[in-house]
């Protein structure tokens, strides 16, 4: 193979996606791409800008040529790697190898969404842009763009079915609505910037997750289901660090036993 490996990680809200893929690349000293930030920065720019989402002509227009960023040298070490580029990807791409580490904010833009991204309200209208076929056309571009030559963990809906479908190893995580729910709820209760705000109730983020399982799910481009090659962890009682360390026992014994 003439690049470095990936590691696709699928999945529904809550399953542990995020919190896992970071430190599975964390250990195996590889990037980490949030790809569903993405889709979420594109929503608060939409919001942002006051276009309807009903209106796909300026949706689109605003999404070909914004320039999404990660970027960990704030607050991180200096010695990290920084993903750069538009989501056309234009000329205007860069990829900027730093050494190891792991992108932790985003920008479109030129604007740090970091927190902006994680609002209710972006996360009750992300479902709905990313069923744009023209918005998913224009970020799996990118994503592919910056998995170019390998060497990452890429977790979202469509990683493993979609964008980077011969990805060396394919995770799909899951976990009971009820579990997603309750794991959402304790986020939101240790996230100060939400304390101003009416806190959702377990019923409400339940209904939440569930409507946003069921768009992604049937939606027409690139839905959100398992790949058969996928390997299925259900992470109802299984800890962070378990399940990352089954990802990890996975990947020794299937990805590193081929070289
Ligand atoms: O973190 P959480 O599971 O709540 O969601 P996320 O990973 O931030 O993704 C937000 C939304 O973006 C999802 O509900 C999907 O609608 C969309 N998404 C997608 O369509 N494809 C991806 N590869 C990633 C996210
Ligand atoms: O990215 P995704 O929406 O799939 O999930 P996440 O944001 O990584 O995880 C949601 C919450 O569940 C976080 O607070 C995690 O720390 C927690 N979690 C857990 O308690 N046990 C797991 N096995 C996985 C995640």
């Amino acid at each position: 193979r003439d690049r470095r490996p990936i590691i696709a990680i699928d999945g529904p809200a809550g399953a542990g996606k995020s919190t896992i893929a970071r430190q599975v690349a964390q250990n195996l000293g590889l990037l980490y791409l949030d790809t569903g930030a993405m889709y979420r920065a594109v929503t608060w720019l939409v919001q942002q800008a006051g276009i309807a989402l009903t209106d796909e002509p300026a949706i689109l227009e605003l999404v070909s040529d914004c320039e999404i960023r990660f970027d960990s040298s704030l607050g991180g070490s200096p010695s990290e790697k920084v993903y750069s580029g538009s989501a056309g990807g234009s000329g205007r791409v860069t990829y900027l190898e730093k050494g190891i580490g792991n992108p932790s904010q985003i920008f479109i833009n030129n604007q740090n969404v970091t927190e902006a991204i994680r609002s209710l309200e972006v996360t009750s209208q992300v479902s709905a842009i990313a069923s744009l076929g023209a918005v998913r056309q224009k970020l799996v571009e990118q994503q592919r763009l910056w998995g170019k030559q390998g060497g990452l963990v890429a977790e979202g809906r469509d990683i493993g079915t979609h964008v980077f479908p011969d990805a060396d190893l394919k995770i799909f995580l899951t976990a009971s609505v009820e579990e997603r729910a309750k794991r959402r709820q304790r986020d939101y209760f240790a996230q100060s910037s939400h304390a101003s705000q009416t806190l959702p109730s377990t019923e409400q983020l339940e209904q939440a997750i569930r409507q946003r399982d069921y768009t992604d799910s049937n939606r027409e481009i690139a839905p959100l289901q398992k790949s058969p090659e996928a390997i299925e962890i259900i992470t109802d009682n299984l800890s962070i660090k378990e399940v990352t360390h089954k990802i990890i026992a996975l990947y020794e014994s299937t990805v590193l036993s081929l070289n």
